[in-house]
């Protein structure tokens, strides 16, 4: 199954690293994070792991709760999660869902049978509290992930969802941001209080509001 952005999230029941869970009720209030890797006791895909578990922390305080899967087994990923602490010097703090009949993966359309036909490809979902898609993101087996930039996509999703702004090319926390364009000027004075630079009539910068 094929997912766009704005579609509910499909919901599941699954075993994993921490029990079994249903994921809506799993998600409860929070954002989410849905990720996939292709295979344990593999190079990069423990990197990852391990990265996403060092941030923990930061997807906490954006009240979001992440989430692994691949198609391996709870008993494999209980396993390597020994790997995963002794190599990146973190040990794994969130769950990982174990998916050997691949219900996950085709939920998702996690794998692509002309990359691999049995594994699944590097794919991210982030799922805001209304169960709904805000980003997917794929990569291919062969490169790891950068938790920054997911971090950073999650600052800004979680900032457009509280005001009416958008934020430009390789914006990060704390930079200008972009009204959008449904707001007149007039508007823009009463909402953004510390004023905007306006380079176009499409085209106007203020700081970031919640800040
Ligand atoms: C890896 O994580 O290194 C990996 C996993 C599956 C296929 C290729 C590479």
């Amino acid at each position: 199954m094929t997912i766009r952005l704005g579609d509910v999230a499909p919901d599941f029941s699954a075993d994993t690293t921490d029990g079994p869970i249903t994921f809506h009720e799993w998600l409860g209030d929070s954002w989410g994070i849905l990720f996939s890797h292709p295979k344990d006791f593999t190079p990069v895909c423990t990197t990852e792991l391990g990265a996403f578990a060092a941030r923990k922390a930061e997807f906490d305080r954006r009240n979001t709760k992440i989430i692994g899967v691949s198609v391996d087994d709870v008993a494999s990923h209980q396993q390597w999660k020994g790997d995963i602490a002794e190599t990146q010097g973190t040990a794994l703090n969130f769950p990982i869902i174990g998916d050997e009949e691949r219900k996950v993966a085709a939920l998702y359309d996690m794998i692509h049978p002309n990359a691999n036909d049995t594994l699944t490809v590097r794919s991210v979902f982030i799922i805001g509290p209304d169960k709904k898609v805000k980003l997917t993101l794929t990569y291919p087996a062969s490169t790891g992930r950068n938790i920054d930039e997911i971090i950073r996509v999650l600052d800004s999703l979680q900032l457009v969802a509280g005001y009416s702004v958008a934020t430009p090319a390789n914006w990060r926390d704390g930079d200008d941001v972009i009204i959008a364009n449904s707001i007149s000027d007039d508007e823009a004075q009463t909402k953004f209080p510390k004023g905007f630079r306006k380079l176009k009539d499409y085209l106007r910068l203020t700081p970031q509001p919640n800040k």
